[in-house]
C-alpha cells in the first residue's frame, strides 16, 4: 500500500492575514447587530422594516407592544412561513382571532373575551421565554417614554382576572369528575362514568370567561341526581352509566 502523500502546507502569511480579517469582520458584525438590537423604543414605521424580506436584517415581531427578535424562527416568520404576517408589526389580536386579513392584523383587543385576552398575554410570555426581547413599540401599549399605557394595564388585569376565574373553575369542576368519552367514525360518540351517572351541566365560569355558555359531561352519584341544572342525555336512561352522543 502506498503511503498517503503529505498534504501541502497551505498556511502562508497572506492566508493568516485573511483569516484574521474575516474573524475581525465577524466580530464587528456581531457587535453591530447586538448593539443595533439592544432593547430600545420602536415606532410602527421602524418596526415595519424588520418584516423578514430583507436578508441582512433581523426579523422582529410585536405583541402587546413588546418587541421580540424572532430571527431564529426564520422558517416560520420569514417570507412563506406560516407566521410571516406577524413579522414587522404588532398584530396582537391575530394571535387569538386567526384573522390575518386587513383590519384583522391589529394590535387592538377591543371586544375580545377575558379568555382570549388571557391567551394573548400567554403568547407574550411564550416570546419572553423563547426569543430575545428587543424593546417596546410606542403606541397603544407604551407611551413615548416607554411607560405602560392605561390600555396595557387594563389588558393585563383582565388577563389576570381570567386566570383567577379559570383556576376557580378548575377547582369547582374537580369536585365532580368529568365523564369519560370516546368517538369513532363507525360508532359515533359515547360518554360514560365508572362511578356515577353522566349528566350535562353548565360550566359555571364560562359566561365571564368566554361570553358564552358551554356544557360539560360530569359524573353524579345517585343521591345527587335531584340537583337542579342536571340534564339527562337525549335517548339515554335515567340510570344508564353510558350514553351515545
Ligand atoms: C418590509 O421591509 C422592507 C425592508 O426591510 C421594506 O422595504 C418593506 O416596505 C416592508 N414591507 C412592509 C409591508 O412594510
Ligand atoms: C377579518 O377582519 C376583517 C376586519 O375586521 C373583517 O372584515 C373580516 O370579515 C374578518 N375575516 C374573518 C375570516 O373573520
Amino acid at each position: 500500500m502506498a503511503s498517503p502523500s503529505r498534504p501541502t502546507r497551505v498556511s502562508s502569511p497572506l492566508l493568516l492575514g485573511l483569516g484574521f480579517l474575516i474573524a475581525l469582520i465577524a466580530f464587528a458584525l456581531q457587535f453591530y447587530i447586538r448593539k443595533h438590537l439592544r432593547p430600545r423604543l420602536w415606532t410602527v414605521e421602524e418596526l415595519s422594516l424588520y418584516n423578514g424580506t430583507e436578508d441582512g436584517l433581523p426579523i422582529l415581531l410585536g405583541i402587546l407592544g413588546s418587541v421580540f427578535d424572532v430571527t431564529k424562527g426564520k422558517t416560520h416568520y420569514g417570507p412563506g412561513g406560516g407566521y410571516h404576517h406577524f413579522a414587522g408589526r404588532d398584530a396582537s389580536r391575530a394571535f387569538v382571532s386567526g384573522n390575518f386579513t386587513g383590519d384583522g392584523l391589529t394590535d387592538s383587543l377591543h371586544g375580545l373575551s377575558t379568555m382570549e385576552v388571557k391567551s394573548v398575554v400567554d403568547w407574550r410570555k411564550f416570546y419572553m421565554e423563547r426569543y430575545i426581547f428587543a424593546g417596546k413599540l410606542v403606541g397603544r401599549y407604551y407611551d413615548s417614554q416607554g411607560n405602560p399605557t392605561k390600555y396595557l394595564k387594563g389588558v393585563e388585569s383582565k388577563a389576570q382576572r381570567g386566570a383567577q376565574l379559570l383556576e376557580k373553575q378548575k377547582i369547582e369542576e374537580a369536585k365532580i369528575p368529568s365523564c369519560n368519552s370516546k368517538w369513532s367514525e363507525q360508532e359515533g360518540g359515547e360518554v360514560w362514568c365508572e362511578t356515577g351517572y353522566p349528566r350535562l351541566v353548565k360550566r359555571p365560569g364560562d359566561i365571564a370567561l368566554t361570553g358564552k355558555i358551554s356544557q360539560r359531561c360530569a359524573c353524579f352519584k345517585e343521591e345527587e341526581l335531584g340537583r337542579p341544572g342536571l340534564e339527562v342525555y337525549k335517548d339515554c336512561d335515567y340510570l344508564s352509566k353510558s350514553c351515545r352522543v
